[in-house]
């Protein structure tokens, strides 16, 4: 019904999202994650769907069904997602990266599990940082002519504008998403707060289909902007 009666606001539009936690390996039977749901990324993979969008979700290890209409390609680590987001970006109009990327992974993933040695002894990890996968995306030279629009988010537990205005600008983006988190994570209800170069907007709270709806919106009213 949602998809029937929506507004057709991204006809001719191709949405690549990024949801979920990734997956860092430790050894083949353990690994380092985080409590994102993808809850948010796929209420807006199904809005933009139902906004008459082509959708790719790139999702890593959630327990959410596929929207209806939406390709989804599953990944774990921060690695694979960004091998995913790289083969897809090109053909994408629009980039919205909802996932929270595990920023450092495990330096050496161990080829057997690793194993008490019974001396009492605990295993120290290293590691190293992830790619920045938005980043990366938004320093294209797609995303630079104007080509592929990319919106971030941001889960800050403190100063929520402040960090997300920097985060805007330390990205390279023309719209970021910000939330209170970890309390959201899991929920089913959001508040958003859009930051771009004029200001600030909050999106209260409400169901995230809903807020996937309105952020939908207020893309395409940007894109509309920028093309009149
Ligand atoms: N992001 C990403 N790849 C990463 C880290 C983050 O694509 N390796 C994206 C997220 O999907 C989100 C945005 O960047 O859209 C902001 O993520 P966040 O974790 O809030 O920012 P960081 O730059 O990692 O900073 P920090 O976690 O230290 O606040
Ligand atoms: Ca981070």
């Amino acid at each position: 019904l949602q998809a029937f009666f929506a507004p057709k606001l991204l006809v001719g539009q191709r949405v690549l999202i990024t949801a979920g936690p990734t997956f860092e390996a430790i050894d083949p039977v353990r690994g380092i994650t985080n409590l994102s749901s993808g809850k948010m990324g796929f209420a807006i993979a199904r809005a933009a769907r139902a906004a008459g969008a082509e959708v790719t979700l790139v999702a890593g290890p959630v327990h959410l069904p596929t929207p209806r209409g939406v390709r989804r390609i599953d990944v774990r680590s921060a690695q694979n997602m960004l091998q995913a987001v790289d083969t897809q970006a090109p053909e994408a109009t629009i980039f919205i990266a909802t996932a929270a990327v595990a920023d450092w992974r495990p330096a050496h993933a161990a080829e057997h599990k690793i194993k008490k040695d019974g001396s009492g002894d605990t295993p120290t990890l290293a590691f190293v940082e992830n790619p920045d996968i938005l980043a990366q995306v938004a320093q294209s030279a797609r995303a630079r002519a104007g080509q592929l629009y990319c919106v971030g988010f941001a889960a800050e537990s403190e100063n929520l504008l402040a960090h997300a205005s920097a985060k805007r600008v330390r990205k390279g983006v023309p719209l970021l998403v910000g939330n209170i988190g970890p309390a959201t994570f899991g929920q089913d209800d959001n508040a958003l707060l859009l930051v771009d170069a004029q200001g600030h907007r909050e999106l209260p709270r409400a169901p995230k289909s809903e807020l996937g709806r309105q952020l939908v919106a207020e893309i395409a009213r940007r894109l509309g902007e920028a093309g009149a």
